[in-house]
């Protein structure tokens, strides 16, 4: 009997010692790992997650471009693999196809790093997702077939991410061939896309009502461009993010793309407003997307010097800056910039840039060596510690 009692008790101990190492293991993978990487990294500049976009088919075979984004970024967020586009791209009748958002989704896990799904609502989806512009069916049955697209990617990735953008760039600006954003005619106001046409005005409460039921407890973001920079802008999101909160949507945070095209560059005060505006309502901010081109749209350079880059070196301090200053730490989601080299930018695919085929707007050059504005960037993260 005592011998009985003795083995339930070693269990006992066993399965408590397990449960502690499986807790602590869990939090591991979502916690902020700054510690895991060398002091003089990004990451390990920074009290909150540094992380980059990734796509595993860009430098797949370039073992020194896999070395940067492995030993400088504790967060990474999909490039292009958890869009519609990819996942599914025929709508209604064909099969969801997630091996590529897989991919992605295993490398973050193998490597440790925390992952931000990106993303699951886009206007743009409309032009590279051919069943939705020819959908011809009632509003309700789009709204079906669209919740049960949202839901089913949501509930594949439950409890595996930290965090979702819902939905990007739902406001409608005007951008001109310089790079200069106005207000339209009519003020700022939601798309005319698929989203309005198909779900109604309030369609915003509903793509994070239909998140947050099959996953509530992650950190949902609207995400969206030049926010950091046009005040009136801003000022609309937050108006329609108010709307949908009030009718019940869960929205945590606000991703800041910050694709800084130049000749926006702004202020470090008007990057500040724009930062505490939203920590002030309480919610997260995350800059999403930063990068910061040399030329801009209607640059001539071929080629940029030192002085170019000193002033890129600049701009990237400033809105490192504004972030810590701005945002208190338990709102700070982290800073993801696009892409981590000159080599790999999706600025090379862009297909208005007039003059250039690369814009040089990240942290590493085309051969993958550190710029200014990586050290500039990194000794700005280091007033967070
Ligand atoms: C871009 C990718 O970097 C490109 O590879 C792709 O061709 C188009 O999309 N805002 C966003 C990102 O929210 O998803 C976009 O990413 C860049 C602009």
């Amino acid at each position: 009997m005592s011998k009985c009692l003795l083995k339930i008790k070693i269990a006992l101990i066993f399965l408590v010692v397990l449960s502690a190492m499986m807790y602590s293991c869990k939090k591991e993978n979502t916690a902020i790992v700054k510690d895991y990487y060398s002091p003089e990294s990004l990451a390990g500049s920074a009290s909150f997650p540094i992380g980059t976009a990734y796509d595993p088919a860009v430098g797949v075979n370039d073992t020194a471009y896999e070395r940067i984004v492995n030993s400088q970024f504790n967060s990474i967020t999909s490039e292009n693999d958890f869009k519609m586009y990819v996942i599914w791209p025929n709508g209604p009748g064909t099969d969801l196809n997630f091996t590529k958002a897989d991919e992605v989704y295993e490398y973050s896990k193998q490597n440790n790093k925390r992952m931000h799904g990106h993303v699951l609502s886009w206007y743009v989806y409309e032009q590279t997702c051919s069943w939705i512009s020819g959908f011809n069916g009632s509003n309700a049955e789009f709204e079906t077939i669209y919740k049960n697209y949202v839901q089913t990617v949501v509930a594949k990735y439950k409890g595996k991410l930290s965090s979702w953008d819902v939905l990007n760039e739902a406001i409608l600006d005007v951008v001109d061939i310089t790079g200069n954003i106005s207000i339209p005619t009519n003020g700022f106001q939601l798309r005319n896309d698929f989203h309005k046409r198909f779900l109604g005005n309030n369609y915003i409460y509903k793509l994070f009502k239909w998140t947050e039921e099959i996953e509530p407890n992650v950190d949902l973001f609207y995400n969206d461009y030049n926010l950091e920079i046009f005040p009136p802008k801003l000022d609309k999101v937050l108006e329609v993010l108010d709307d949908a909160k009030r009718q019940g949507a869960k929205i945590d945070g606000i991703g800041f793309q910050a694709h800084i095209v130049l000749p926006r560059i702004t202020t470090y005060q008007t990057y500040f407003n724009a930062f505490k505006k939203v920590a002030d309502k309480g919610y997260k901010v995350h800059i999403a997307e930063l990068d910061i081109p040399v030329n801009g749209p209607l640059g001539l350079k071929t080629k940029p010097d030192l002085s170019d880059f000193s002033r890129q070196k600049t701009y990237y301090e400033t809105i490192v800056k504004a972030y810590i200053d701005a945002v208190p730490p338990q709102l700070r989601f982290g800073i993801t910039v696009w892409g981590a080299s000159d080599k790999y930018s999706w600025y090379k695919q862009v297909p208005f840039w007039l003059f250039n085929k690369n814009d040089w707007p990240s942290l590493y050059d085309g051969s993958l060596n550190q710029k200014p504005a990586y050290f500039g960037f990194r000794d700005e993260l280091k007033r967070s510690l």
